[in-house]
């Protein structure tokens, strides 16, 4: 059997150590590169420093194909097709910040025996402009469309692969393609360009759906129809699909709030108004609000009022607070003179300082102790089990719940007593 390709990987965030720990796991030879010393230490030492189910496992199992260094010269030296996986900010402009790009490259010097592998999510244009400045560099367009919480699974058994290469790098491309091979998954060989567009427009389509379910949710509220009936029957057209139909209190996270925008300012910049986009982003942001109103109609004023908000996390499954609802609802509510409690089985630590002045919480009984409203935020399993109609309701100085996932057993919770509010039902 032939060696496996060897694989560098430039940039150790989420999308670096999924990539590097799924390609170990396929066998290839991983040495991984990251600027950060400590972050490269706990790495050899087997240490994850994400939340990511499954990962901290790969990690350890592939530790001996596993390399993590701060050298890109031992990159360069032991592979040749390099993974660029450096994050990519939005700027205070709207654009997106390649300078961690850039860098990659310039280090790459004059290379042609090397490829970048372009995963960081970057704005269409970027791999033509890159290839302008660096002649005859080897450059292939491989966005990923990994969910947090399901990475290693959605690595592993990808709905596509997309490759995007210039007719020059086709024999890069080719190696690229070769090493997804194994996952049997159908592979979309295009232009970089088009590539890019792939990825930026998969996200902002999926960011539509979820506003657009979001405000046939609001609609639905005022003429008396359940979001949730709506959405399954809507989903059973294999046109549509019964995926992100979920409404709710608002997308979240490092991706799609980024790409939206994005994908908003790039059009602009080339003259075009992206006019659905907007609308896009301002339900979603309006959805977040939302909240407020619907605690107000129950409570009245909110001064004094003590809110527990049950999750900060983006989504469950992971510890990021990015764009997180939670954060805009500690703000608002605080802004409102209530009192936030918060509680999330995982993600607290990482939204130390961005909640104001929220009491972080140990359990969520402790969050809901005393509350005079709670806000499922995150849909942890963990809040469905909780004993609503006993230990909670006892508890709660007012029971009032507002679901912001549509996520707890209705029926269950007015049954026992409390005021319920869901999202469009
Ligand atoms: C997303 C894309 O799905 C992935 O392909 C891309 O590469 C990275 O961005 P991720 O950010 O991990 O992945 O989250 P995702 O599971 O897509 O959810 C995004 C947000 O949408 C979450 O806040 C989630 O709660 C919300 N959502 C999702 C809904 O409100 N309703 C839905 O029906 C689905």
């Amino acid at each position: 059997m032939p060696e496996k390709e060897p694989i560098g990987v430039i940039g150790v965030g989420w999308v670096g150590l999924c990539t590097a720990a799924c390609f170990a796991e396929l066998g290839h030879d991983v040495v991984a590169r990251d600027i950060l010393p400590d972050k490269v230490e706990s790495l050899r030492r087997g240490e994850v420093p994400i939340h990511e189910p499954g990962l901290p496992e790969l990690v350890r199992s592939n530790a001996d194909r596993l390399r993590f260094t701060t050298s890109m010269d031992e990159v360069l030296e032991r592979a040749r097709l390099l993974f660029c996986c450096v994050d990519t900010p939005p700027t205070y402009s709207g654009d997106a910040d390649l300078s961690r790009v850039e860098t990659v490259v310039d280090e790459l010097g004059d290379s042609t025996e090397h490829a970048i592998v372009m995963k960081s999510t970057v704005p269409v244009g970027t791999g033509r402009s890159i290839r302008r400045r660096h002649e005859g560099l080897g450059y292939v367009s491989n966005p990923e469309f990994l969910k947090e919480g399901t990475a290693v699974k959605d690595f592993m058994a990808p709905d596509r692969v997309v490759i995007g290469a210039a007719d020059d790098a086709g024999a890069f491309a080719e190696r690229v393609a070769a090493l997804y091979e194994p996952l049997g998954a159908p592979v979309v060989r295009t232009d970089v360009a088009s590539a890019e567009m792939i990825k930026l427009a998969s996200n902002a389509f999926l960011a539509t759906k979820i506003s657009f379910i979001n405000e046939i949710a609001n609609v639905s509220e005022e003429l008396g129809a359940d979001v949730t009936e709506v959405a399954r029957g809507m989903g059973l057209d294999d046109r549509i699909g019964s995926r992100f139909l979920r409404a709710g209190i608002g997308y979240g996270g490092s991706c799609f709030p980024k790409d939206v925008s994005a994908l908003k300012q790039l059009a602009g910049n080339s003259g075009y108004h992206f006019q659905l986009l907007t609308a896009v982003i301002e339900v979603n942001e309006l959805q977040k609000r939302r909240t407020v109103g619907k605690l107000k109609k129950h409570l009245g004023s909110l001064v004094g009022r003590e809110i527990a908000l049950l999750g900060i996390a983006f989504k469950p499954d992971t510890d990021d607070v990015r764009e997180a609802t939670s954060l805009v609802l500690a703000a608002r509510l605080q802004g409102e003179g209530a009192g936030v409690r918060v509680y999330d089985p995982v993600a607290a630590g990482n939204a130390s300082g961005m909640l104001g002045g929220a009491r972080d919480c140990a359990s969520a009984l402790e969050a809901l102790d005393g509350a005079h409203g709670a806000v499922l935020v995150t849909e942890w399993p963990e809040f469905a089990e909780l004993d609503w109609a006993g230990d909670v309701l006892a508890r709660m100085a007012n029971p009032l719940v507002v679901d912001g996932r549509n996520f707890l057993d209705r029926e269950a919770l007015r049954d026992a007593g409390f005021d319920y509010e869901g999202i469009g039902r």
